[in-house]
């Protein structure tokens, strides 16, 4: 089991008990707060010391060049990345003479906070200064759920024994110092300065700074507003700089009297809008906020959560981490996505700029199917993102000599802003799983609406990438060559199972909808015959298949390749990509990620029961789970095929991704897609759960560990409540109409406030399967 334990193990809240310095960074992260829209990490608000400072509003990045050793045609030409914008979260504090500053003094106590049902983190401690003061400090920050723009601090300070002198500086500072980054080549690299300033303005305890992009030419405006309760004599004072906007508050406390200041901070970003336009939209915004005041948007912020809490937790009894976890990681999935609103959702959220900002496939295949069942509007807005794109996916579908949209492998505006193609562009798999994600969405709210406004155009475009991308043999055989799919650690590979699979399930789905709304279809130039030919490439489609090993090839002739020398590689050398050249992992038989076993999750009525466990028998010696997608799909199949001890650890491990730092990165920012894998272990591992056409199917089966595990889904205007046991199963439909649904491959007929209880089967008995040395899960 973990030894260390960073924080305490409690249900509804990450606690962290005393700070070191050491994992600064990474309970940055963790402590993030974000809607989708602002994001701020968890830094402290004196603004030092910190590990990276990070406050980022969705959408905002800049270009910088992407340059080539070796440049060839269709490469891209430049890259973007989040930036730091104005930070508003700054408090500092000067108590008689001294700063606040926890490097100094003597930190007495000093306790961080998440709570996941009240959506704030709350910071309290106890500080002598160096010439002996004594202060309590207590502060409360929130991202708020309901006013999008929205982010407050109330921060409280207290003299505990004597009288002292206190000075607050509430600050915007834009532009602020970053540290250099590590060389790790995913972390992002760092601009210095992207900001140029426009506007600064301070009057009373108003604060705006308002600057514009360089290079992408987009303009930020942040704007704070104060309540400030003290005793009397209490004095403020504002002022404005380019850079920095700040209002200071002095005072003189007796012991046990207490300064407050509610800090109420606006955030607005575009790439249209004028400076005059831009400052009234965050006045505005402020206006609204003090409206509401700080109580005011706490109290919405925990109605919201009580709303989304009543429609999405997941209870485990019997490991508490594991409780804790899954509503950490749904807390910050929710964070990611809930007011993303036609803005892509990146694969660390707001929480950190790893990854440069970068949305990837993890979004559709990861993030969305968690937020489908328990936010579906969250998941209509992702998508609509994805459909603003489209221009930018066609444009790199012709450039690419291809039909349709070829959606990029990275970026944060939509083009692409991946610099290494063999596992950049060569993913076409990603579009794949945009198609998989409006199928699943509209199956799952039945909203015709998305279906017809968003999901006909994504789908047609989609198709038609891959009816370009791929061709008929002479015997009429469809293939997709030269792709690459989940696993990295295979490039440019043939008919790649999973790709090809899924593109299947994106030309049918495609065809269906063009046969279903004809005249839509129309004005997207689709009609009858290009959907035949869309029906007879998925018909045809190549699924590779060693006939002699009785298992289905990851892509064509991959169980040829010499086996990777697992017993000749150190634990040192992973993850083995910073080790070995990509030449030689490419042509052994080793795999980065779930890739045909990512296959048998998403496509899983192509593979009976057998196969399904002898190909998982096969891939999990080769599997090195060098990326954190992995675990999570590991521990899906892994259930299925009744090995419940495996699936567990898999799950531990996707599920203490982030608060155990498994991966030693969780500083650049969450593994928001192995956060999201948690859920998608619990309850499409463990419950069994998978779409079945317009109603669901459940397998449910417990690991020893567990007693009960117990989910609520969203389902086409129903709430279904799913509590498993060892021995039972019991199904409640808690809204909505009647359903039938399955389990364990029987019907069960689901009405209001009549629980059905059905049994659950004895596992299957099979050998373990092996993982390579040095890659068990980290929990065995
Ligand atoms: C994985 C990709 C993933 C990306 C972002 C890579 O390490 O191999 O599948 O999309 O990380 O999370």
């Amino acid at each position: 089991m973990i030894t260390h334990r960073s924080y305490a193990v409690e249900p509804w809240t990450v606690r962290e008990t005393e700070l070191s310095l050491d994992v600064l960074a990474q309970s940055e992260s963790v402590f993030a707060l974000s809607n989708g829209h602002v994001g701020w990490r968890g830094n402290l608000d004196e603004g030092e010391p910190h590990g990276l400072p990070g406050s980022y509003l969705n959408g905002v990045y800049e270009v910088h060049p992407l340059p080539y050793a070796e440049a060839g045609y269709g490469y891209p030409e430049s890259g973007q990345t989040i930036i730091n914008i104005t930070n508003g979260k700054v408090l500092r504090l000067l108590v008689d003479d001294e700063p606040f500053d926890l490097r100094y003094g003597r930190l007495i106590s000093h306790e961080r906070v998440l709570d996941l049902r009240r959506g704030v983190m709350e910071r309290t401690c106890e500080w002598c200064s160096p010439a002996g003061t004594r202060i309590r400090v207590r502060a409360t920050r929130m991202v708020s759920l309901t006013q999008r723009s929205i982010a407050a601090v109330a921060y409280e300070v207290e003299p505990v024994d004597c009288r002292a002198r206190v000075v607050v500086q509430s600050e915007l500072v834009a532009n602020e110092q970053l540290p250099e980054s590590d060389g790790d080549p995913r972390t992002a690299s760092a601009l210095r300065s992207p900001l140029e300033p426009e506007q600064d303005f301070a009057s009373g305890h108003r604060l705006r700074l308002v600057h514009r992009t360089r290079h992408s030419g987009l303009r930020v405006a942040v704007a704070a507003d104060h309540v400030v309760t003290g005793p009397e004599h209490t004095t403020t004072d504002s002022e404005s700089h380019p850079d920095l906007a700040r209002l200071t508050i002095a005072s003189v406390l007796e012991p046990g009297r207490k300064l407050r200041v509610e800090k109420l901070v606006a955030h607005g970003w575009s790439g249209a809008r004028s400076l005059p336009a831009m400052s009234d939209q965050v006045d505005a915004a402020l206006a609204a906020a003090a409206h509401s005041g700080w109580t005011g948007l706490a109290d919405e912020q925990r109605a919201y959560l009580d709303d989304f809490w009543a429609r999405s937790d997941v209870e485990v009894d019997g490991e508490e981490e594991i409780q804790q976890a899954v509503r950490f990681g749904l807390f910050h999935v929710l964070q990611a996505g809930a007011r993303a609103e036609e803005r892509a959702i990146p694969a660390k959220g707001l929480t950190g700029s790893g990854y440069d900002g970068h949305a990837f496939w993890d979004t559709e295949m990861f993030v969305l199917p968690v937020l489908t069942y328990t936010s579906p509007d969250a998941v209509a807005e992702a998508l609509r993102w994805r459909q603003n794109t489209l221009p930018a996916a066609r444009e790199r579908a012709a450039q690419l000599g291809l039909r349709g949209a070829a959606f990029p492998w990275r970026t944060i505006e939509g083009q692409e802003g991946s610099g290494y193609w063999p596992a950049g562009t060569a993913a076409f798999h990603v579009n794949a799983a945009i198609a998989r994600a409006v199928v699943r969405h509209v199956a799952a709210t039945g909203d015709e609406d998305f279906e017809v406004d968003t999901g006909l155009e994504l789908l047609v475009e989609t198709a038609r990438l891959w009816r370009s991308l791929g061709h008929h043999d002479h015997r009429g055989t469809f293939h997709i060559d030269g792709v690459t799919g989940p696993d990295e650690y295979s490039a440019l590979a043939d008919d790649n199972t999973y790709t090809n699979l899924m593109a299947r399930g994106n030309l049918l789905a495609a065809a269906d909808l063009v046969e279903r709304h004809p005249k839509e279809a129309e004005r997207l130039g689709a009609d009858d015959e290009e959907s035949a030919s869309w029906r007879d490439a998925a018909e045809a489609m190549n699924i590779p298949y060693n006939g002699e090993l009785r298992v289905h090839e990851q892509s064509a002739g991959f169980t040829r390749y010499q086996r990777w020398d697992f017993a000749g590689t150190r634990a040192d050398q992973y993850p083995l990509m910073l080790h070995f050249p990509y030449f030689d992992l490419y042509r052994k038989q080793v795999i980065k990620q779930a890739d045909l076993v990512l296959a048998m999750y998403t496509c899983g009525a192509e593979f009976d029961e057998e196969h399904t466990a002898r190909n998982f028998a096969y891939y999990e010696p080769l599997t090195v789970r060098d990326s954190s997608l992995s675990a999570c799909v590991q521990a899906v199949i892994a259930a299925q095929t009744s090995h419940l001890r495996l699936a567990y650890a898999y799950t531990v491990e996707a599920a203490l991704m982030d608060l155990e730092d498994l991966e030693h990165n969780t500083r650049d920012g969450l593994h928001i897609a192995s956060l999201a894998g948690t859920w998608m272990a619990l309850v499409a591992g463990f419950g069994g759960t998978r779409r079945a056409g317009e109603t669901l199917r459940f397998s449910p089966r417990l690991p020893e560990k567990f007693s009960r595990l117990a989910f609520i889904l969203q389902f086409r205007g129903r709430r279904l409540r799913v509590e498993i046991t060892q021995r039972s199963a019991t199904y409640s439909l808690v809204d909505g109409e009647p359903l039938t649904i399955r389990h364990h491959g029987a019907p069960v007929t689901l009405r209001p406030d009549a629980p059905e209880v059905r049994p659950v089967p004895p596992p299957v008995h099979r050998p373990a399967p092996e993982q390579p040395p040095h890659r068990k899960p980290h929990v065995h």
